[in-house]
């Protein structure tokens, strides 16, 4: 049998067994703090391993093993073989085993520097987290830094396990020193349970035996803890939230709402209201697995049919009525940073918040903390691990709930829109009502009539390329051509907004990232007012070009690649700023030291190098025409 199993399928089989609670903990430290090693003995010792896995472990240890003849546990643990080469874990795997009185998940997560994002995965559903500290090193910026994040993801119960105390010829003095230095930056962290246990995972000193070599020590060994800690799990008694996962709808008489109950608990008659529409009706039935059941909770698979006809879809959260989500589109939250390149605000990433995603940007930087000291400190950015207290805004108003009150609607990930990656990690701390006071004024004059009236259909022609690839000549071409057609139109280049709405921006990434916003904004109000917008600028980031597409309506947006070759641009240099780029006169240049990222699907290529600016100028009006903009 196959001991790694994801947390859905552990968590099944375990529920499978007889009725012995569960207790679910991951363990945390820095690389060789011995992780594997504890979790390798926990599962040795309780006899959960299985024969063909021991001699596969035998077989291992004398292969890669670093402890001798003795078997090397963490090898058990480490699954992956390029883990093993590299030594270090990589991955958040999930273990389990089983005594007489509990059965347990283990989240293993990996303690190198730059894997605090798996960390934060695997104690996203963890009740405890167990965090070793070397004897040897005492506390250590990762300590730290691992314990801030537990106690941000809402982990109230703690074991400080002070491995390798063999190594310190079991002095109860540093034992003594390590707990002190411990609890005096824990003490704010909120934790329940705090409870201090000096062993030897390698050797089984306190994890499983109380070890003849403590007699100094009088607390309970680790086994024996995690039998033993009470830990209450709040989801039931939250309030009762359903993020729809998918609208069921088989044949017209039967319309479910799907999805898994993040938190509370349903009953048939329930008023619920559904989060974005602000409807309210009342829970019809409750489908399950097993059939029709008057009533679910959290962590269970559900789908609900209620007594009125109402509108949710994917991304929607069905909840309590007296008890309501909040529904809006800015927030303030803790976020971590898990990424090499860093955070910039201002662009366009993803927000996943229960079942939605949803464009968000980070709108402000209030500050970040430092993790050893957990002061305040100033920042324009958030590099990798970092932790800072930041506004989001979304593109569209969500769901969700304060962390405190709600965590698993209460968190979310952050999602970068082109390599797909999960960049961050989020606890929402309060909605934002400003934008809420704010309303919409409905005007009378919509953008269609303005449209209409000058018979076009309003357009951003948007023109992207390396400085000198030839944006602006072929644009103001263009131009010329759709006045001559009688067509409304107007420009937004780069060099000339940047000497008056951008004035105070200038080459780095971040600035590049509010240069493009503050001028996809601005062509959307022009579109608004039923114009045909060309648009010149490098736009040197996939991002934000996706950011402004997705500001537009479907066909309002046409991306221009002026693919023109460096080379080519270079050897033009009108305005001789090639030369002085090289001459690192000019620093950030585009195609010298800051990057382009070419566009993957632009609406139109047009091949700068080789063909007249008149020419290219035609292919555009071209396309225009063939789609009926006017
Ligand atoms: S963008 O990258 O933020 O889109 P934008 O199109 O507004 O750039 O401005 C580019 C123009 O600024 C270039 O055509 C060039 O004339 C000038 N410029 C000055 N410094 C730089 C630089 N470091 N990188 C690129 N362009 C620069």
């Amino acid at each position: 049998m196959d001991q790694t199993l994801s947390p859905g399928a552990a968590a099944d089989y375990i529920a499978a067994q007889e009725n012995k609670s569960l207790l679910r903990f991951l363990t945390c430290g820095s690389v060789d703090d011995g992780k594997s090693t504890l979790i390798g003995r926990l599962l040795y010792d309780t006899k959960l391993l299985f024969e063909d896995q021991l001699a596969t472990l035998e077989n291992d240890s004398r292969k890669h093993g670093t402890t001798g003849a003795d078997l090397d546990f963490a090898l058990l643990v480490d699954g992956l073989a390029a883990e093993r080469e590299q030594g270090i874990t990589i991955d958040v795997a999930y273990r389990f085993f089983a005594t007489d009185t509990r059965k347990f998940i283990v989240a293993d997560t990996p303690g190198h520097e730059q894997y605090t994002r798996n960390m934060a995965t695997g104690a996203s559903n963890s009740d405890l987290a167990v965090i070793l500290v070397d004897a040897r090193k005492g506390i250590l910026t990762q300590t730290r830094r691992h314990s801030y994040i537990v106690s941000l993801l809402g982990i109230r119960h703690v074991v400080l396990a002070i491995n390798k105390i063999d190594l310190v010829d079991f002095s109860q003095s540093v034992f003594e020193e390590i707990v002190a230095a411990y609890r005096s930056f824990a003490h704010d962290f909120g934790f329940e349970t705090l409870v201090a246990i000096p062993l030897s995972a390698r050797f089984g000193d306190n994890v499983i035996e109380r070890s003849p070599h403590t007699p100094w020590y009088h607390g309970p060994v680790l086994l024996e803890h995690l039998e033993a800690v009470e830990v209450v799990r709040a989801a039931a008694s939250r309030p009762f939230r359903l993020p729809v996962q998918w609208v069921n709808r088989p044949n017209l008489d039967f319309r479910g709402f799907s999805g898994t109950i993040a938190s509370g608990v349903v009953r048939t008659g329930d008023p619920v209201v559904v989060a974005s529409s602000g409807v309210t009706t009342r829970v019809k039935s409750i489908v399950t697995g097993d059939g029709e059941r008057p009533e679910a909770e959290a962590g269970e698979a559900v789908t609900l049919t209620l007594a009125d006809e109402v509108d949710a879809s994917r991304g929607d959260v069905i909840a309590a009525a007296a008890a309501r989500p909040d529904f809006s589109d800015q927030f303030a939250a803790h976020l971590i940073w898990m990424h090499e390149e860093p955070l910039l605000p201002g662009r366009s990433y993803l927000v996943k918040i229960g079942t939605r995603t949803v464009g968000a940007s980070v709108t402000e930087i209030k500050h970040k903390v430092d993790v050893n000291s957990f002061q305040r400190l100033a920042a324009k950015t958030l590099a990798l691990n970092e932790v800072g207290v930041v506004n989001f805004a979304t593109l569209a108003p969500v769901a969700f709930d304060p962390f405190a009150a709600v965590p698993q609607t209460g968190s979310f990930i952050v999602i970068d829109r082109i390599s797909n990656l999960t960049v961050g990690a989020g606890m929402i701390d309060f909605g934002l009502r400003r934008a809420t006071n704010v309303h919409w004024q409905a005007l009378e004059v919509t953008r269609q009539s303005r449209a209409a009236m000058k018979g076009q259909q309003p357009v951003v022609l948007w023109f992207t390329g390396l400085s000198g690839a030839g944006k602006s000549t072929i644009a103001n071409i263009v131009e010329k051509k759709l006045h001559q057609l009688g067509r409304h139109t107007t420009m937004l280049d780069g060099d000339n907004v940047r000497h008056g709405l951008n004035k105070d921006l200038g080459f780095t990434s971040s600035d590049r990232v509010e240069n493009i916003r503050r001028v996809a904004e601005v062509s959307r109000l022009f579109v608004d007012a039923g114009l045909i917008v060309l648009v010149s600028f490098i736009s040197p980031f996939r991002a934000e070009r996706a950011m402004a597409r997705e500001l537009l309506g479907p066909g309002e947006f046409v991306e221009i690649f002026v693919d023109t070759p460096l080379a080519v641009a270079e050897s033009r240099d009108a305005k001789g700023l090639y030369k002085r780029a090289r001459a690192g006169e000019i620093r950030n240049f585009t195609g010298i030291d800051s990057p382009y990222e070419r566009p993957e699907a632009p609406e139109i290529v047009l091949e700068g190098g080789t063909t007249s600016p008149e020419a290219l100028a035609d292919e555009v009006v071209e396309y225009l025409q063939s789609r009926g903009y006017f």
